[in-house]
């Protein structure tokens, strides 16, 4: 089987599989290549058989934005299936993802078993809630109101900054970065409502799209109480016509701390798996709230990972002034699976959880104490 970077030549060929598998009736893009993605395709003698696309991404740990593969679009024609042409397609990606740099990657699994065997695992959500329109009028009004007016080519720039402004407080969420992301598709969508201070600073947006019977709320993001309850106001001014928000939980302290839900709440929850690429590179690119009381500190790891040897064997993890870092060596003395390694790494699971599912041995309280972190890991973003 050879595997190689796919060209725009194979546009046709990586649509119809997609298509197929996906039942997609969406038409097909003007460009299978574009910039931030890199494609790979999987061909048996001369013959395509399978896909899968590496976006290219930067997701937000402890306060820094660590590069990271998104990896989507997997697919294998029904003929080539059960042989193993998935997991090549894998295990290409992750030397790929490597040669990028991009220290962790992550997917959204419809076959979680077929991910565990390279070594992702469950270590965050993507949730949607949906909100009947007479509870959301049950939420406090605004103190006071910002001025709000919808957002033009001009605010793209501090949009996004505010985003992430708000982004590089809560473990999971993307930087959104150019060119994977393209600023301006904000503008296209049904509401684009940006909030501004007496002083003409922005304090948070609203982006939505308006359904059938719903709308389908993207990013509400406020930097302070008067703003999020601003827009909260926006998204009641629709009782009448719609009966249904669906709200993206990008901050779920909004829908914890100021509306008022029923006990019992129609959440749509997308599970997504991470994998830890190169150990020492992920480390040393995420931020670490929690090493300034911890250190000097180590911890002796034994990393079993067949599927990406440049990070296996005896590992130590060092906690000291100038940082957090993995360098070779040590005693083994905890042996961690490639499958521990990202809900470790996202904070989704601490290490009592992860011995009970088979997946570590020996006892590492200094693992919990670094990543240590209030709330689920989430992404906002799905691909
Ligand atoms: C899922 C899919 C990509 C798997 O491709 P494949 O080439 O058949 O996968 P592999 O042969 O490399 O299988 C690797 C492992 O995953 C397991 N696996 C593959 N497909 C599976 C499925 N549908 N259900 C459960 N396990 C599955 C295999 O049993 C195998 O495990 P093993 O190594 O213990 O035997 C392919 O079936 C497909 O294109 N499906 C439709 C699209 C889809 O679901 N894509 C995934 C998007 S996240």
């Amino acid at each position: 089987m050879e595997i190689r970077e796919y060209t725009e030549a194979d546009r046709g060929t990586v649509f119809r599989m997609r298509k197929l598998a996906f039942a997609s009736s969406a038409p097909p893009p003007e460009r299978l290549v574009t910039p931030g993605r890199l494609g790979l395709l999987a061909e048996r003698d001369g013959q395509p058989v399978g896909s899968l696309l590496i976006n290219d991404f930067a997701q937000y740990f402890g306060g820094r934005a660590v590069p990271m593969g998104g990896i989507g679009g997997v697919v294998v024609d029904p003929h080539a299936r059960g042989r193993g042409v998935a997991s090549a397609l894998l295990d290409t990606a992750l030397r790929t993802m490597r040669e990028q740099g991009q220290a962790i990657s992550v997917l959204y699994p419809t076959v979680p078993a077929l991910y565990r065997g390279r070594g992702w695992e469950r270590a965050g959500v993507h949730e949607r809630v949906d909100f009947p329109m007479d509870r959301l009028l049950m939420s406090p009004k605004a103190p006071r109101r910002l001025t709000t007016r919808r957002a033009t080519a001009d605010d793209l720039d501090d949009v996004h900054a505010l985003y992430n402004a708000f982004a590089a407080t809560a473990d999971g969420l993307l930087d959104r970065h150019a060119p994977t992301f393209a600023p301006e598709q904000l503008l296209d969508l049904d509401v684009a409502t940006v909030a501004h201070d007496d002083e003409g600073v922005l304090r948070g947006y609203l982006t939505a799209d308006r359904e059938r019977e719903r709308l389908k709320a993207h990013d509400l993001i406020g930097l302070d109480l008067d703003t999020q309850l601003t827009l909260l106001a926006e998204l009641t001014s629709w009782a009448g016509v719609l009966g249904v928000v669906s709200l993206r939980l990008a901050d779920p302290a909004f829908t914890d701390l100021l509306t008022s839900q029923a006990i019992h709440n129609d959440v749509k929850t997308s599970q997504w798996m991470l994998r830890v690429v190169d150990l020492p590179a992920a480390v040393a690119a995420r931020g670490w709230p929690n090493a300034e009381g911890l250190r000097p500190a180590a911890v002796d790891l034994d990393v079993v990972d067949p599927h990406a040897p440049w990070h296996a064997g005896p590992r130590r993890l060092v906690v000291e002034d100038d940082g957090v870092r993995v360098e070779p060596g040590g005693t083994g003395a905890v042996r961690v699976h490639a499958r521990a390694l990202g809900p470790w790494f996202s904070g989704m699971q601490s290490t009592h959880a992860l011995r009970r599912a088979g997946l570590l041995e020996g006892g590492a309280p200094l693992l919990d104490r670094l990543v240590a972190a209030p709330g689920t890991p989430r992404l906002a973003d799905f691909f």
